[in-house]
């Protein structure tokens, strides 16, 4: 990215505001966690890993401001942090996975002074957040094996370096294959309600030089059909112990037309955002969006007045529609049941490169 999604200096937080893009560039500086509530619930960050990153940081900028006499009382008060925090969005796991790994760091370390566990906290936030830049690199990496030298990728909603610390994770595959030189075109969804294939993966794939077409939602089958798509690469907010994946609502239809033109689909995602404690997609909890995205979207009202709306922000593709995990740990392959389990409980230099 020029300038990154999310910027930590100075106990700052700064994040592009995401709702304002393509046509206005806006950084803003988040400075309480109702802030970085906000920013998470509208959308002005959003992703599944840049929505943990974002969230843990929230807690590094909400616990500067507790004025605690002793750790009884700052414990109390970050872990309402915490769980506010988890209110923001229900559906990536990262969220859930960040302020975890923020919970552990204040229980695991009771002996620490006040100041002390505000530096550690502080700390675990910004190992989260450089940690996923290193992740992203990985999975490009290790995506750019599966990119023949000249392929046409499908892609839908935005998994980039703008849901991402940086890179991306399924544009992470495609940008690792643009730098080491073959030929890669994109058909980018435009990705209804709210338009992140339209207005955040064309404007950041042009903003890097790769060659990028926008389609409409319902043009992804036609162009399946007329023989254009190599591959479809997506990203994910929660992936089941099983396979099945969520992620932005319209993939399970674009995985669908994928299979019926015999087209590999691949979820490129982080460990952070399998979910090992849930057996299948029936559990993975879907946001409902408000009506006013579907009827009233940027501000142009679409529909009549009073009409009535059903809008989930994510649906479930059924593992088998799948043909593999791009992780940071290597490339998922089926069956799932054992694949999963085994690729992510091992060390990394286990897996296939
Ligand atoms: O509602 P959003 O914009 O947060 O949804 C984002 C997606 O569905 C992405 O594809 C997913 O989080 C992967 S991001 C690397």
């Amino acid at each position: 990215m020029p300038v990154p999604t999310i910027t930590w200096k100075n106990d700052t937080l700064i994040i592009i505001d995401q709702t304002q893009l393509p046509v206005r560039f806006v950084t803003k500086k988040l400075e309480t966690v109702q802030d970085v509530w906000v920013a998470i619930k509208e959308l002005q960050v959003r992703g599944a890993p840049a929505i943990g990153v974002a969230a843990a940081l929230g807690v590094a900028v909400g616990i500067k401001n507790i004025a605690a006499a002793d750790r009884g009382e700052f414990d109390r008060n970050c872990i309402k942090i915490i769980e506010y925090l988890a209110t923001s969005r229900p559906t990536a796991v990262n969220l859930f996975w960040a302020l975890d790994r923020m919970k552990k760091t204040l229980e695991n370390n009771s002996g620490l002074s006040v100041d002390q566990i505000r530096t550690a906290l502080t700390k675990e936030a910004e190992n989260i957040f450089n940690e996923d830049k290193a992740i992203c690199r990985q999975i490009g990496l290790h995506g750019n094996t599966l990119i023949p030298d000249q392929c046409t990728i499908l892609t839908h909603c935005n998994a980039g370096g703008l849901a991402t610390a940086d890179y991306g994770t399924a544009l992470g595959v495609i940008y690792a294959a643009h730098e080491a030189g073959k030929k890669v075109s994109v058909y980018s969804d435009e990705t209804r309600p709210l338009l992140q294939g339209a207005r955040l993966t064309t404007w950041e794939l042009m903003q890097s030089g790769v060659d990028v077409t926008l389609i409409c939602d319902n043009t992804a089958a036609k162009v399946m059909m007329e023989h254009k798509i190599d591959m479809v690469i997506v990203g994910a907010d929660r992936i089941a112990k099983n396979g099945d994946t969520a992620n932005k609502i319209g993939t399970y239809m674009v995985a669908i037309a994928a299979n019926a033109h015999n087209i590999p689909m691949y979820v490129a995602a982080p460990a952070s955002t399998f979910d090992l404690s849930i057996e299948s997609g029936a559990d993975i909890p879907i946001e409902e969006r408000e009506a006013k995205e579907v009827t009233h979207g940027f501000a142009t009202q679409t529909a009549p007045d009073g009409v009535k709306v059903y809008s989930p922000a994510f649906d479930v593709t059924p593992a088998r529609l799948i043909s593999g995990f791009i992780t940071e740990k290597g490339i998922i392959r089926p069956p799932y049941d054992k694949s999963i389990t085994e690729t992510l409980l091992q060390p990394a230099s286990a897996y296939e490169q």
